[in-house]
Parts: structure tokens; sequence; C-alpha cells
């Protein structure tokens, strides 16, 4: 991959929306090259990383994106401190700009994941090092470059594909990935209770792209029409961080937006081999999480979770590659 021809050096990466679709692409193939060179050990005589220092801002909780970080950046022979919200002064003590002045005069970037898309870009705007964004209550940007790789490893492309996104269709996740789609040329459904539609805001920003790669952004409240001829059926879960007060109302509305096999037939797919189940993950699949004890499968059922056509480890290893890609374009 030429680094330069994809023009991201010395740049954040804050949303999906903020690249063009070379880029976005390039993000992925740069993926795929990166997992290459890592199962080939060639990493461990070139650095892309080395010496570089990262600082993990983690706001909220996290497995994949700290852990995708904190390995993607050590295997190219970097550095990363890991910071989480009693760590910092950041914004309680000490003004976000005032913290991002600090941290820019000792790390070479920043991960970050927490609630507002605002403080995210303010400290890419004051730190003046690049800033890569771990997810925030808007977006969550690095996640969609990994279903991606996951999407052409297993479907062998991306565009003229379609997916159905189920669940809450208004959230973070659903948001990047009606962008990433349209951006991709992938006809892209949410399938979401009316209560949980995207905003019109982003439905236009979405469909703005779509137009130029001739796909198709639509919005269904019909679980059963919304998902046929769906090649990756997602889902994630029902209550995102930070709105755990919403709990019981979520399950009302969500409940038949459930993943189950019923819906997988429905796709028309499942016969051929071309759908794929994808899920950022944590999910609610089983009783086996204190959240879920009560409750049982919620966005999704165990039988689907586990079925053969389910790629959602694939998915996860992918976190690694694809962060590991944003922050090699960024830095090396
Ligand atoms: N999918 C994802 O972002 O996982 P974590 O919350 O574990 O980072
Ligand atoms: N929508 C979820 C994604 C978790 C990776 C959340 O924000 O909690």
């Amino acid at each position: 991959m030429d680094l330069e021809k994809l023009g991201l050096h010395g740049k954040s990466i804050l949303r999906l929306l903020d690249l063009t679709d070379e880029q976005m692409l390039g993000l992925v193939s740069l993926a795929a090259e990166l997992k290459a060179r890592k199962k080939s050990g060639a990493n461990l005589k070139d650095a892309l990383l080395y010496r570089k220092n990262i600082a993990l801002i983690f706001q909220k909780s996290s497995t994949r994106t700290h852990c995708a970080t904190v390995c993607g950046v050590h295997d190219e022979g970097g550095y990363t401190e890991y910071l989480n919200a009693h760590d910092l002064h950041f914004g309680k003590k000490e003004s976000v700009k005032d913290s991002a002045r600090v941290l820019g005069r000792m790390f070479d970037g920043i991960m970050f994941r927490g609630f507002s898309q605002k403080v995210v870009e303010d400290l890419a705007t004051y730190s003046g090092i690049p800033v890569w964004n771990g997810l925030t209550d808007e977006w969550h940007p690095s996640q969609v470059l990994a279903d991606f790789l996951t999407i052409q490893e297993h479907l062998g492309a991306l565009k003229g594909l379609k997916m159905a996104y189920v669940g809450d269709g208004r959230n973070n996740v659903a948001s990047s990935l009606m962008v990433g789609c349209a951006k991709a040329g992938m006809d892209f459904v949410d399938v979401c209770p009316p209560e949980l539609s995207p905003s019109e805001e982003i439905l236009d920003l979405a469909r703005e792209c779509a137009k130029r790669n001739g796909c198709s952004i639509q919005v269904s409240h019909d679980p059963v029409e919304g998902v046929r001829g769906a090649n990756i059926l997602y889902t994630d879960v029902w209550v995102s961080m930070g709105e755990e007060a919403l709990f019981q109302q979520r399950l009302a509305l969500l409940r038949p937006f459930q993943i189950n096999m019923d819906m997988v037939r429905n796709t028309g797919n499942l016969e051929s081999g071309r759908v794929i189940f994808l899920h950022c993950l944590p999910a609610f699949h089983d009783a086996n999480t204190e959240v879920s004890r009560d409750y049982g499968a919620m966005e999704v059922t165990d039988e689907v979770f586990e079925a053969p056509f389910s790629k959602v480890f694939d998915e996860a290893e992918n976190r690694l590659h694809t962060i590991k890609a944003m922050i090699v374009a960024s830095l090396a």
C-alpha cells in the first residue's frame, strides 16, 4: 500500500464521513496487508510504529478496541499508555483543550473512547497530533473498517452486496454502518422500530454518498420484509453504553427485531450460503452474562450466534488489523 497516496499521514480519523471513499476502502486494504504481514512475521524485522507513544483515553468500557489498540501498536514496535476516566484531570480539573495541548507535547497519537463527539473533535484540534475515534455516542468508525474486512474475506467483495442492520437504528454503530455502506457502494436497510429510526440528517448524509456510488439507503419497520435479499445480517446491543436507564423500554420495543433462524431464512440467502451474521460485540445471545441472566438472548439467539455463517470472532480479530491500519496510516 502506498501510504503517501492514502493521504492520511498526520491526520485524525474521527468519522467515516471525513474520509474520501477511496481512503475508507484503502484503510480496509491496508488492514488486509497488515494482517498478512503479521502472520508472516515481517513486522518483527521492520516495525512501522517503532518507538511511537500512543495514549488510550477511555471514558467507557472496552475489550476489543482497547486490546486491539494495545496489540496493534506493540506488534509494530510502539508503546501504549491506557488512561481511564479516573486517571486524568481531563474535563474535570482541567479543560479538554488544556489536557489536549499537554498530551500533544508528549504522545504521537491518541485513541479516544467516550461520550461526546465534540470532545474527540476538540482533542484532535488542540492536541495537534492524530486522534482516532474508538467510539463516541454518535459514531464508531473503526468498527466498520473491521466489518468490511470481514465481509470481503467471507463474501469476496463489498460493492453490490446488501446489509440489513436490525435493532437500535439510531445508535453509533448503525449510523457508522449506514455511512460506510453508502461509501462502499452497498445497499443498506436500517430495520428498526419507528421510535428508534435514524435522524433525517444522517439519512441525508448517507444518501448523498449512496447516490454517487449507485446504492440505496432505506429504513424499514418490518422485520420480515426488511431483511429480504440481505447478504449481511448485522445487529448490536439494544442498549448502548450510557443509556442503561432505557433498558426495559428498549426490550419492549426491540423484541420483534431479534435476529433468529426465521429471520436468517427470510433473507432468502441461507440456502445459497450468501448470507453472514455480524455483531460488533459484546452480545447478549444467552443468559451467560450479569445483564442477560434474567432475560436470556436479546438481540440475537444463541443458535444464530453460534452458527457456521456467524463470523463474529473473525470480525473481532479484524478490529486488531483495522485499528492498526488507522494508526499506521496516520503515523508511519
Ligand atoms: N465492538 C467494540 O467496540 O467492542 P469493545 O466495546 O469491547 O471495544
Ligand atoms: N452501540 C454500542 C456499541 C458497543 C461496541 C455501545 O455504544 O455501547
